[in-house]
C-alpha cells in the first residue's frame, strides 16, 4: 500500500520518493516491512539492558513520525524535537545514545546543533539528514563528529544500517575508552604493587647490610664505628671528585661493607693486643677476598664487590690481595682506601693509640704515589681541610 501519513507523503519534495523505490524491494518503506535482512546488521539484543534511546530532530512532521514508527517497530525509544532549540534542550534534559538531525532547521544550522551536542556529551551517536542538496554539508559534518549522514530520499533499509552502524561505532568508543581508562587503572595498581615491593626490598636490603656491620662489630671492638666513618668519608670524596651520584652512593655502600670480611677472621687475632705473626698477618689478609664472597650472593651489591676485593691495593701494585696497581685497581677501591687508612689511623687500637687529624692528612700525603692514587689524595686532603 502507499505510504502515506496524515494524508501527506512522508517525503513529499523528494523525487524518487520512497513510493517510487518500493518496486523491487521486499524491505523498503511500507507497512508490511519485512527487516529479517538487517538482522544481522543490528546489535544483538540484550533483554536486560533497556532499548537505545534515541532523539529525532526533524522540522517536517511527518519524516519525524515516519521514523518515530520505524525506529520504535525495530526495538528503540525513540523522542522527538521539532527544531533545534528544542533538540538541544531535549539533550540537556534527558539522556540520549543517538541523535538523528536533518541538517537544515528553521532556527538552528543542523551542524550548529550536532557541535552543541558533541560539546555538551561526545558520547552521543549523531546522524545527520540531508537532502541531494546538501550533499557538501555532510563532510563537514562527519568532520564535527557526526558518525553517519542519510540522504533523502532514503528506505527503512538505509535508516536501519545507518542506525546500526552509528550505536555499534559508539558501543566500541566506549568499550575501547573504558579498556583504556582499566588498562590505566591496572598499570597505576600494577606500579604502586611494584613501588611497595621495591620498597619492601631496599628495606630488607638495608636490614641485611645493617645486620652485617652489627655482626662485624659485635665481633671486632676496635672497628665500632669504622664502617660507617670510612662510608662517610669516601662518599664525600668521591664527591668532591665529581663522581655521579650512582657511584658516591656505590663508595658509601663499599664503604660500610668493605670490612665484612673480617667476619670470617679468627677472633684471636682479631683483638690481639700485640703484633701480628706472620701466619695471623696472612690470614687477615684474606678478608677482603672473603668479604667478596659473602656478599657475592646479593645481586644488589655486585658493583660493590670490586671495591671490597681490592680496598686493600696498593696504588705501586704492592698491596693485596691481587697486587693491582695504578688504574687497574677499581676507581672506588682507590678512593675507599684513603678514607679507610685514615679513619683507622685516627682511632685506637688495640696496639697503638689513635693518631690526630693532622699527623693523619699527613701519613696520608706521605703515601701519595705509593699506596694511594695522588689525584685521590689531592681531593681528600682538600676535601678534609676544606
Ligand atoms: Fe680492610
Ligand atoms: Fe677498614
Amino acid at each position: 500500500m502507499a505510504l502515506r501519513l496524515d494524508g501527506r507523503s512522508v517525503f513529499p519534495e523528494m523525487s524518487p520518493t520512497p513510493l517510487d523505490l518500493l518496486s523491487g524491494h521486499s524491505t523498503l518503506i511500507s507497512d508490511g516491512l519485512s527487516l529479517s535482512s538487517l538482522d544481522d546488521a543490528l546489535p544483538s539484543p540484550d533483554v536486560t539492558a533497556p532499548p537505545a534511546r534515541m532523539l529525532v530532530v526533524d522540522d517536517e512532521e511527518a519524516i519525524r513520525f515516519f521514523l518515530h514508527k520505524k525506529l520504535t517497530e525495530a526495538g528503540f525509544a525513540c523522542d522527538q524535537a521539532e527544531d533545534g532549540l528544542q533538540a538541544i534542550q531535549r539533550v540537556e534534559d534527558d539522556s540520549y545514545q543517538l541523535v538523528i538531525c536533518d541538517i537544515r532547521l528553521p532556527d538552528i544550522d543542523g551542524l550548529e546543533i550536532l557541535r552543541r551536542i558533541r560539546s555538551f556529551d561526545e558520547d552521543i551517536a549523531v546522524v545527520m539528514l540531508t537532502a541531494v542538496t546538501d550533499i557538501n554539508v555532510a563532510i563537514p559534518a562527519l568532520k564535527a563528529g557526526a558518525s553517519d549522514y542519510l540522504v533523502k530520499p532514503f528506505n527503512v533499509d538505509q535508516l536501519l544500517l545507518s542506525v546500526s552502524r552509528a550505536l555499534e561505532k559508539r558501543s566500541l568508543t566506549l568499550e575501547n575508552r573504558l579498556y583504556q581508562q582499566t588498562l590505566e587503572t591496572r598499570v597505576v595498581e600494577r606500579t604502586r604493587e611494584l613501588v611497595k615491593k621495591n620498597i619492601d626490598l631496599s628495606r630488607l636490603f638495608l636490614n641485611t647490610i645493617e645486620s652485617l656491620i652489627f655482626t662485624l662489630e659485635a665481633k671486632d671492638m676496635y672497628t665500632e664505628g669504622h664502617s660507617w666513618k670510612v662510608a662517610l668519608l669516601a662518599a664525600n670524596t668521591g664527591r668532591a671528585l665529581g663522581l655521579d651520584a650512582a657511584m658516591v652512593e656505590n663508595l658509601s655502600l663499599a664503604g660500610l661493607l668493605h670490612d665484612i670480611g673480617k667476619i670470617g677472621v679468627r677472633d684471636t687475632i682479631l683483638n690481639k693486643p700485640s703484633k701480628l705473626t706472620t701466619e695471623e698477618y696472612l690470614h687477615i689478609q684474606q678478608h677482603p677476598v672473603v668479604g667478596e664472597r659473602i656478599l657475592r650472593p646479593l645481586e644488589p651489591l655486585k658493583l660493590v664487590l670490586p671495591c671490597v676485593r681490592h680496598h686493600h691495593e696498593w696504588f705501586n701494585g704492592k698491596g693485596y690481595p691481587d697486587g693491582l696497581a695504578g688504574e687497574n685497581i677499581p676507581i672506588a677501591a682507590r678512593i675507599l682506601t684513603i678514607a679507610d687508612a685514615y679513619d683507622a689511623i685516627t682511632s685506637e687500637r688495640a696496639y697503638r693509640p689513635a693518631r690526630s687529624r693532622d699527623e693523619a692528612l699527613s701519613i696520608v700525603r706521605g703515601a701519595a704515589g705509593t699506596q694511594f692514587d695522588p689525584r685521590h689524595v689531592e681531593a681528600f686532603v682538600a676535601m678534609m681541610e676544606g
